[in-house]
């Protein structure tokens, strides 16, 4: 384990040796970027700037969360919605590898446009130790492609800064806490945001479907936790599945989709194990998201799987 403070000081004297100019920072309100960005703020003052980019993909109520956490922290950021760039980028497009693909290259292309009207091609990112080594970037056969990793094409004019990638999440979340960054424990969130958890192809109404069901989860799961019926678990997400199923709506037969609920433990997310739900909280979650998506969802499905053989997210 690091030393944090030590570790706040190195890592602001290397953004300052490492940065002349000016810099923006891919800002997605996770515990890795906001540190990144915290760090990047106290090296660099108003040569830096925060951009948290509105996807389409986010959860409910997201960019107010966000904003107000960056308000907290005292990052200068700006919001950018791009939700249409991101619908036309996946549309037509299932298989998981394409969509972090498309995600990302639309990432790049807005972020190479923020950069250009700040004047720097600088990019900080939060990119932590298992991004990269997940994707490939050590020995291992690749796990999965990080948007956020790889992700540059060979024409960009971009320059990547990681202060963070040799660091793994429970590290971040003990110099988050050293900085004072708001709510070091929340939980983590793909910077693909609702694409890889809807699987199949990504729509708008699919991703309003699945960020339903994902606020279910998460008002259920916490509400749990207030009471003291589970402790609190790492990851607690819907997952909107591909296919069509069998409900029954009134007297008819109706064919809508089912959602899966993944509620998981973990340390530093290299391995997980799936969390048993009190049966109260369970039923609830699948009472409500049922109601709330009336013959759209007709169906809850939990995973019981860990990690390995699984991975924490479904893609
Ligand atoms: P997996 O699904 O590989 O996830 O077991 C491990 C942890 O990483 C998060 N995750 C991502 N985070 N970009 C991110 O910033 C991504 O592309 C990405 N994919 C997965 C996941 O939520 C879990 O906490």
């Amino acid at each position: 384990m690091i030393d944090p403070p030590q570790f706040v000081d190195e890592a602001v004297a290397r953004l300052r040796a490492d940065i002349d100019g000016r810099a923006i920072i891919a800002a997605s309100g996770g515990i890795d970027s906001t540190v990144a960005a915290v760090l990047t703020e106290r090296a660099l003052g108003d040569r830096a700037r925060a951009v948290f980019v509105d996807t389409g993909l986010l959860r409910a109520q997201e960019v107010e969360r966000v904003s107000e956490l960056f308000r907290t922290a005292g990052l200068r950021f700006e919001v950018r919605d791009a939700s249409d760039r991101f619908f036309a980028a996946l549309r037509d497009v299932a298989d998981p590898e394409q969509k972090r693909r498309a995600v990302g290259a639309t990432f790049i292309r807005l972020f190479e446009e923020e950069a250009a009207s700040f004047g720097t091609d600088r990019l900080v990112q939060g990119t932590i130790a298992p991004d990269w080594i997940e994707s490939g970037g050590s020995l291992r056969d690749t796990i999965k492609t990080h948007h956020n990793v790889g992700g540059i094409p060979a024409d960009s004019r971009l320059r990547l800064v990681e202060p963070l990638r040799d660091l793994y999440k429970d590290e971040v979340r003990a110099v988050a806490r050293s900085l004072g960054v708001p709510s070091p424990d929340r939980q983590p969130f793909p910077g693909p945001g609702l694409a890889v958890r809807v699987a199949g192809p990504v729509t708008p109404d699919r991703v309003r479907r699945v960020r339903v069901a994902n606020a279910i989860v998460e008002e259920e799961v916490e509400r749990a936790v207030a009471e003291h019926t589970l402790s609190p678990p790492w990851q607690y997400f819907a997952v909107l599945l591909p296919g069509r199923t069998v409900g029954v709506l009134g007297d008819n037969r109706v064919h809508g989709e089912a959602i899966s609920v993944r509620v998981v433990e973990s340390v530093d997310a290299m391995t997980a194990t799936a969390v048993e739900l009190p049966r109260a909280v369970a039923r609830r979650i699948a009472e409500r998201i049922t109601r709330s998506l009336h013959g759209e969802v007709v169906r809850v499905l939990y995973d019981i799987t860990d990690k390995p053989p699984a991975t924490i997210e479904w893609e």
